[in-house]
């Protein structure tokens, strides 16, 4: 009983976030997307010329610290250009990828 209590309340609490969240989300595709990211990095962020972003995403932190001080290849993003709550949107909307099936679980591949 306790557990059936518990789990609606995660569910509440879930559905009274989820509108935000999804915006969120939505706005930080539409950044990786627009300001190119998606290019190098893939639509999903999961990688190509770029490494790989999503599954496991890469939190807003990380993001920040190595977009503004690139080391490599990748060309810096300043902060005029993407802002701090851009890239939280970002880090947001690699969150949201969802993670590729197994190989055991592709009827073709077995
Ligand atoms: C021109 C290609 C290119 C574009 C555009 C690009 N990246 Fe990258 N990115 C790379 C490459 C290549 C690397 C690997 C390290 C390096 O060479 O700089 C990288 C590395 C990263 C890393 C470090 C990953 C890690 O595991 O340490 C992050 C975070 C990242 N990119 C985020 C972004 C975001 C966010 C954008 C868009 C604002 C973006 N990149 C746009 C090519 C690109």
């Amino acid at each position: 009983m306790k557990r059936i209590v518990m789990s609606a309340f995660a569910g509440a609490v879930l559905l009274a976030s989820a509108p935000a969240f999804a915006d969120d989300a939505a706005h930080g595709k539409a950044v990786f997307v627009e300001k190119g990211c998606y290019a190098c990095h893939g639509y999903e962020g999961q990688g190509g010329v770029g490494l790989k972003l999503a599954n496991p995403p890469l939190p807003a932190v990380v993001i920040a610290t190595y977009i503004r001080n690139p080391t490599g290849e990748m060309p810096p993003f300043t902060s005029k250009e993407i802002s701090d709550a851009d890239i939280r949107d970002i880090a947001a909307y690699l969150v949201t990828v969802p993670k590729p099936p197994k190989l055991a679980d592709i009827p073709l591949l077995n």
